[in-house]
């Protein structure tokens, strides 16, 4: 950190949050807010005369709350810059009657009560997410007693009480007594690999070796504690993590396999008594403790929604951000030029949150030194002259590409193509034909559907596949010979997104007794959340069906992902069911009901138009 802040290529903006971000990769414009310290950090020497005279006394949250901290003081021991912070919301004010006591022994004159939160305005080309993760807060697992028994701690509480910077620099001892504890005990996936609805379904990653390193730094620091950890499965998979396990067990740390049931506490000694099922054993075993140190997961951090919003990102159903592609673009953010590093993409030690940043650092390199971006051929064009600038596709463009429109003043959106990833929900969404998708127009899929449909339709089912899930589901099917029905053709699209209802429809009217629209599953879908749209339009449609009398059923919806070729397989064998149950009067009449609804469309259509000639009659007709 001293490094980077002292780097002369690296402007450093600590204790500032970002406000906004506009522009696309290459020309991102970003507003910094940088917050008020009430101490002028350009003189400030930290020589701590302030935080000395301070009357105010508040809980050390770098500390987790084991010490305390004045309103004015120094965040943690490696801050850079090396300068003070007042906290306002512990401060009594600097009206001299209430307190103003450091201001008057600060002889630089630094503190300033009236100091305003700066806005700094910064041009960028590419941008590296990597604002880290949170832990879990294990008070809801009440079984543990966390918060209840104070000798109940977390594995971070744990970290500040063994630090040598810590509240007690670095001797280690139990909160009721200060005593050194001679029994502890660690409680592994606490928060993590849970199914109860408390907690999260994911493995933390790091919760494991962890524990491991704190056993064997407690054995270094007191040899001769007694150390037992309660796990379900010990992860140490990584570089020499096998051999650090094998050294904390040879070093006399026991392993118990079983996760306690209860915790409860003695209320005179204050020791800690967990009960347990040795699934090795299948024994129900007591263990008492001086002390318990629960192994917490690692959470997406809280305030990560802002981060989406201000990139346009998109989060799993773990809530951490999703990358680009998980095995060809692992360090890419789905928005062009945004990069992750560290926790911010999923849970991860310090080595591989190291190795990603040096990757996120490399890969924005490559695009600043290049200067310039190839796009991807697949983007959308404006046919300016269709464009009434109602702003549909500005709402539904995942990675703000769209811009401008406005519908009243009649003037046209922009397209920024460089921003475009091609999924081409907006060209599906403009009720105008106003978008046009290169590679992928209305009128390349419609000839697909109607040579589909050309002969004998009453045996096909038209599947509008997305590229990188549904289609690939369908490809590792036949790799993998999964026996299925012949009857689907498949239509690819690069997102569901962009399945227009008129290819539905048209489909229908062509003859089709059954069409399946299908993409990836949600916080899957490979342009953050485009298939949120797909479903809004098919469950429109299947309204709109109905009411013409078409079994809405006709239609399907499935999300069949890259690795499903079983799923795929499975949903072809039903839709041929399906098939085979619709009738050729059905299908008829759906030609028939779909045919009129299209032929009183365009008749609307073509009232509404200005009728030829009638420009240069008018001026005429008002002479006359
Ligand atoms: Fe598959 Fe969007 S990319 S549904």
């Amino acid at each position: 950190m001293m490094d980077v802040g002292r780097h002369p290529r690296i402007n450093l903006q600590t204790y500032s949050e970002i406000d906004d971000i506009s522009g696309y990769i290459g020309n991102f414009h970003v507003t910094v807010r940088k917050k008020a310290r009430y101490v002028d950090e350009s003189e400030c020497n930290a020589c701590g005369e302030c935080e000395k005279v301070c009357p105010v006394v508040a809980p050390d949250e770098f500390q987790e709350g084991f010490s305390s901290r004045k309103a004015i003081y120094m965040p943690f021991p490696q801050a850079v810059p090396s300068v003070y912070i007042l906290n306002n919301d512990n401060c009594l004010g600097h009206n001299p009657i209430a307190c103003g006591k450091c201001a008057e022994v600060c002889e630089k004159s630094c503190i300033d009560f009236d100091m305003e939160d700066q806005l700094v305005e910064v041009d960028v080309g590419a941008i590296i997410v990597a604002t880290g993760m949170d832990v879990y807060d294990p008070t809801e697992m009440d079984e543990y007693g966390y918060t209840r028994y104070e000798n109940v701690i977390t594995s971070m509480e744990f970290e500040r009480l063994i630090s040598a910077g810590g509240p007690t620099e670095g001797h280690f001892m139990r909160p009721t007594d200060r005593e050194v504890p001679k029994r502890i005990g660690f409680i592994q996936c606490v928060g993590s690999r849970t199914k109860n609805g408390r907690g999260n379904p994911y493995c933390s990653n790091i919760c494991c070796m962890n524990t491991v390193k704190d056993s064997l730094l407690l054995m270094d620091h007191y040899p001769g504690t007694e150390i037992k950890v309660f796990y379900i499965d010990i992860r140490a998979f990584g570089k020499g993590f096998e051999d650090l396990y094998q050294r904390s067990k040879q070093a006399g740390v026991q392993y118990i396999r079983g996760v306690p049931g209860e915790v409860f506490e003695d209320p005179k000694t204050k020791n800690i008594t967990l009960t347990v099922e040795d699934t090795s054993s299948g024994a129900i075993e007591d263990h008492e403790f001086d002390m318990v140190v629960l192994a917490t997961g690692v959470i997406p951090r809280r305030d990560s929604e802002i981060v989406r919003k201000l990139l346009s990102l998109s989060r799993t159903e773990d809530g951490f951000f999703m990358e680009s592609h998980p095995k060809l673009k692992p360090v890419d953010a789905p928005t062009g030029g945004v990069y992750f590093a560290g926790c911010v993409e999923s849970p991860k030690d310090v080595k591989d949150s190291v190795t990603q940043a040096s990757a996120a650092a490399a890969r924005s390199e490559i695009l600043l030194n290049a200067g310039e971006i190839s796009v991807e051929a697949i983007t959308s064009d404006l046919i300016v002259d269709n464009c009434t600038g109602c702003g549909i596709c500005v709402r539904v463009c995942p990675f703000n590409a769209i811009t401008g429109g406005d519908a009243k003043a009649k003037i046209p959106v922009e397209i920024v193509e460089a921003a475009c990833k091609g999924c081409g929900t907006c060209a599906a969404e403009c009720n105008f034909d106003a978008i046009l998708m290169k590679h992928f127009e209305d009128a390349q899929i419609m000839a697909q559907v109607d040579s589909i449909l050309d002969q004998d339709p009453m045996e096909k089912i038209v599947v509008f596949a997305c590229n990188w899930c549904s289609y690939a589901g369908a490809d590792l099917a036949g790799l993998s010979r999964m026996q299925y029905p012949s009857s689907q053709r498949v239509i690819r699209t690069m997102c569901s997104g962009r399945v227009d209802s008129s290819f539905i429809l048209h489909a229908f009217e062509q003859g089709a007794p059954i069409v399946l629209v299908s993409g990836c599953h949600f916080a899957d879908c490979h342009y953050i959340d485009a298939n949120r749209w797909t479903v809004k339009r098919v469950e429109k449609l299947w309204d709109d069906l109905e009411k013409m009398g078409i079994r809405p059923e006709r239609l399907q919806l499935e999300w069949i992902s890259a690795a499903e070729g079983q799923k795929w397989t499975k949903t072809m064998k039903e839709l041929e069911e399906m098939r085979q149950a619709v009738t050729e009067e059905e299908v008829e009449q759906t030609k028939k009901v779909l045919r009129e609804a299209r032929l009183k469309v365009e008749a609307k259509k073509k009232a509404k138009e200005p009728k030829e000639g009638a420009a240069e009659q008018a001026p005429a007709a008002a002479t006359a």
